[in-house]
This record gives structure tokens, sequence and C-alpha cells, in this order.
């Protein structure tokens, strides 16, 4: 069978540096994952992109960056304890544990066909679709477990506490409780000493705000921005980095005055849509999906996700939409309920008006892991170059801005001093803070390929002329089309090169 668009750019991931499957020699771990060289770059890059136009460019966004655990009562007031939950279903038959609200759907009564424990060799299985109007996703079988509220926050405790102790002292106590009483008293056992990796970034912002508005002589509408990790036991992971248990989110809560939330949640929408256009996203495979009213989480009065069509295979074939970035207004709900639980007033007062209010709050929440995902699937693109001899160029058509590499420098030979000069470029595009390769082994034609491969925009080829006229090649990634610049002048071409990209 021939490989399809998401094996190939896994493929790829892995060959050139990209994506590796996290702890590989000991047979990795599901759904953790490392980047290369390549992909720290490519994911550094795009959280420097968010960070300059959230941040710098605007004089109405400040940073922040919060720790990744925090008192466990921010999670209390915020909700997630009690709610940030997803329905687990266990299979009987193949023992998958999955999440119900992503079970392939079936018509309750219809026949659900299945093998035996899964195996391809099982034997064959006559079922029923359940009740709950879906199936197993890995085998197919209707015979499943009840669903359950599965916490996804990691939970771990803080200081030289160990409730085991506690626990076992409990064992006994608890033996006559029936099983739900007793897991509920050893859960709040637990619970007594447990602290939480943070599930969301935006939490720091809303605890800070008091901290950042006396610090800042920021005023609203005005915007706290944080790029950091956050965990999650996602019960169904997939599809390489686009839903794992680690990530990286890149967060921005917007405060506003109430009743003029509409029209920044607008705002947001259409800015946060453009970004990823502005960073060459193909339009045609980048959608705004306005939430439904049954979609939407209970803090949030509207959402938007920008969604990207991603190259996954799935049950009609290839391609999905999968949600790169939400963005939603989240009214008061956050800064109400942390002024009730921590009894610390965050309205705000405007002293020209002498109005005092809550701030609503309008929040672009995007995923640096997805994003980097998406970048990759777009900007992969096999060429024909020529039909007869079968011969297909491989490249990523990173925007600029995005390139882990910005320029492969080659000597043309590895003689008459053409090394040497090609090196002394190198170094002098690698001071200007310009990411370069050095390439000197194989013929030309393959170094351009694999700078390609790399989605290095330009390659610069130093030849007998650079001695006699002071001049390289440059050839363009996308058009290969060469023309000469003065050596002397590299470190200016490509710095103006990339000031025009937006960098
Ligand atoms: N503060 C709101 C919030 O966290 P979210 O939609 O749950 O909203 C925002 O997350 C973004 O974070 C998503 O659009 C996605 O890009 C990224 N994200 C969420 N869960 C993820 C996961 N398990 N793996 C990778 N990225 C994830």
């Amino acid at each position: 069978m021939p490989e399809s668009t998401m094996q190939k750019i896994v493929g790829l991931a892995k060959r050139r540096g990209f994506i590796f499957q996290s702890s590989e020699i000991y047979g990795g771990l599901k759904a953790c994952y490392d980047y290369g060289p390549l992909g720290v770059e490519l994911k550094r890059n795009i959280k420097d992109a968010w960070w300059r136009d959230m941040v710098h460019r605007r004089d109405d966004v400040v940073g922040l960056d919060c720790s990744i655990i925090m008192h466990p009562d921010v999670w209390r007031a915020s909700g997630h304890l009690a709610g940030f939950s997803d329905p687990l279903v266990d299979c009987r038959n193949c023992k998958e544990r999955f999440r119900a609200d992503k079970a392939p759907r079936a018509v309750p009564g219809s026949a659900a066909a299945c093998r035996e424990g899964g195996r391809s060799d099982g034997k064959k299985l006559a079922g029923v679709v359940g009740p709950q109007g879906y199936v197993c996703p890995v085998c197919g079988s209707g015979d499943l477990s009840p669903e359950r509220q599965f916490n996804l926050m990691f939970r771990t405790s803080l200081g030289p506490v160990d409730p085991m102790q506690q626990i076992l002292d409990a064992v006994d106590a608890l033996a006559a409780l029936d099983p739900e009483a007793r897991r509920e008293k050893l859960a709040g056992i637990i619970g007594e000493t447990a602290v939480y990796l943070r599930p969301e970034t935006a939490q720091g912002m809303f605890v800070n705000f008091l901290n950042v508005l006396n610090s800042s002589r920021v005023k609203p509408p005005f915007g706290v921005a944080q790029c950091g990790k956050s965990y999650r036991n996602e019960i169904t992971t997939s599809n390489l980095t686009f839903r794992t248990c680690e990530f990286e989110q890149m967060e921005m809560e917007f405060f506003v005055e109430p009743g003029t939330d509409d029209r920044w949640f607008e705002y947001w929408s259409k800015a946060r849509f453009e970004w990823y256009k502005s960073l060459g996203m193909r339009a045609e495979r980048l959608r705004l999906r306005p939430h439904e009213q049954s979609e939407l989480a209970h803090y949030a009065k509207a959402c938007v996700d920008v969604e990207y069509f991603f190259p996954f295979e799935n049950q009609d074939g290839e391609g999905e939409w999968g949600e790169l970035e939400g963005i939603a207004n989240r009214i008061d709900y956050d800064l109400r309920k942390h002024s009730e639980h921590s009894g610390k007033d965050l309205s705000y007062f405007e002293t020209e008006t002498k109005k005092r209010y809550t701030p609503f709050v309008i929040e672009p929440a995007a995923g640096a892991d997805r994003a980097a995902l998406a970048f990759l699937c777009d900007a992969y693109a096999e060429e024909m170059i020529d039909r007869e001899k079968n011969d297909v160029r491989t490249v990523l058509r990173f925007h600029p801005r995005l390139a882990p590499v910005k320029v492969g420098v080659f000597p043309l030979v590895k003689k008459d001093g053409l090394p040497e000069k090609a090196r002394e470029l190198l170094s002098q595009l690698m001071a200007e803070g310009i990411n370069s390769f050095y390439d000197e082994s194989g013929a030309i034609g393959r170094r351009y390929r694999r700078m390609d491969e790399a989605g290095a925009p330009w390659c610069v080829t130093i030849d007998a002329g650079t001695k006699t006229e002071d001049s390289v090649t440059v050839r363009e990634r996308d058009s290969m089309e060469q023309s000469r610049v003065p050596a002397g002048r590299l470190a200016d071409y490509f710095r103006d090169r990339l000031r025009l990209s937006g960098a």
C-alpha cells in the first residue's frame, strides 16, 4: 500500500530530526515526544513569532511566566478539580480505554460486529450497539462499561509528604464501607496533600491580575500573555503531537470593560485567524468554527476555534479538521471565582469615570505543539521535477520566520580556498543571528535537496566567481531560481529578506 501523506510526514520528521518518540531506546512512552535539532528551532520560532506579535508589537499586552504547580485552591476556584474531566469507557472485548465523546457513533440496537479480543485472528462476534450510541474505536464492540468521569489533571504531592502511610492506616478502618464510599474517603486523604500540574496556563494570569495591574500601570483594555507547559492526562492521544499529555500553550487573557466584550471577541477572532495566514499557512486549509451553544464551556459566553485541515487518516480517508486555537469570551467568570475563593477584590476602579467593574476576558488560547505540527504538515510538498527520471523533490515550504535553518552555505568544491571562504561567510551570517548550516559533502544538487527537506528558504554557493568578483550564488528554495549577490552584502541581504517577511 502506498504511504499516506501523514506517514510520509512522520517519517520525514524522524529522519530529518524534527520529532522523535520520547525514550525511544526503551520502547518509547505513549504520546510523549522529543523535538530534534530542526524541530526545536521550528517550535521556538513559532513561540518567538507569537510573543513578538502578541506582546512586543503591541503596547496593550504584557507578559508573565508563572509556576506550573500552583496553590490547589486555584483549581478549586477555577472548577478544574470538580469538572475538568472526560467521560471514560472500557471496552470489555479488547480492553481498550477510550473517551466516550470521541468514539465512533452508531445507531443504538444496530449490529456491532467485532472479533474476539480485538485480534485480527479472533473469532467473529455478533454484538449490538448499546443505548449510549457508540462502539469501541479499536475493535468495534458494543460491549462497553458504563461511562465514568476521569479528571485530567496530573496529581502529585509537594514537600516531604507521602500519603501512603495514611492510606495504609485507613484501609482497615474503611474495610466495612461499600467500594464507592471507600473510594471517596481515600480520595479525600490523597486530596489533603495533593498539588496539580497546571492543565492550562490561563489561571496564572487570573490569579496575578492584581499584581500586574499594580506593577505595570496597565488599564483595561489590556492583555497578559504567557507561553509555557501544561499537562493533561489525556485518555485518547493520537496523531503525533496533536494531542499529548505534556504540551506548550500560548495563551493571552485580554481584560476589557463589560459591554465592549463582543467587539473585542470579534477583533481577536479575526486577528488570530489572520496570524496563521501571515505565517504562510494555506487559507484553504484554515477555518474559523464558531462553537454551538451546547459545546460552550461552562465559563464561556462565546467561542470560536481556528481549525486546520490536517492530513490525518480516519474512517473517511485522509484529512480531518483539528483545533489549533480557541478564542473564548470568558466574561468575568474567572476573576469572580478567584475573588470569591481568595477573598480578594479583583475588580478594577476607573479613576476618570469613577466606575468600578470586574473586567470581562477575551482569551485567545493556542498550542505551540499543535501549531508546529500544522505548520509542518502545511509546509510539506512533493514536486515532480523530471517526469522521465521520476525525479520528485520533497520540500518543506516554511515561512522564512519559521524556517529552522534560514540559509544553507556550500562551497562548490572542497578546494581552492572555497571551504575557507564559505566558513567565513557562515560566521558572518551566524554572528547576525541568521541560523545557517554549512554543508560541503556530495554533489551540489543533493545538497540543495537536503536543505529543501529541512525547509531552508535560501542556499548560498561559493564558487570560483566568489574570489574573482566577490559574489556568491543565492538559490531560492521555492522557485529554485538563482541570482548573484555581492559576498560582502550577504548578511544585509538576508537581514532585509527576513525583515520583509515580517521577522
Ligand atoms: N485556557 C483555555 C484552554 O486551555 P483549550 O482549548 O483546552 O483551552 C488551548 O487549549 C489550546 O491548547 C488548544 O487549542 C490546543 O492547541 C492546545 N492543547 C490543548 N490540549 C492539548 C493536548 N492535549 N495536546 C496538545 N495541545 C493541546
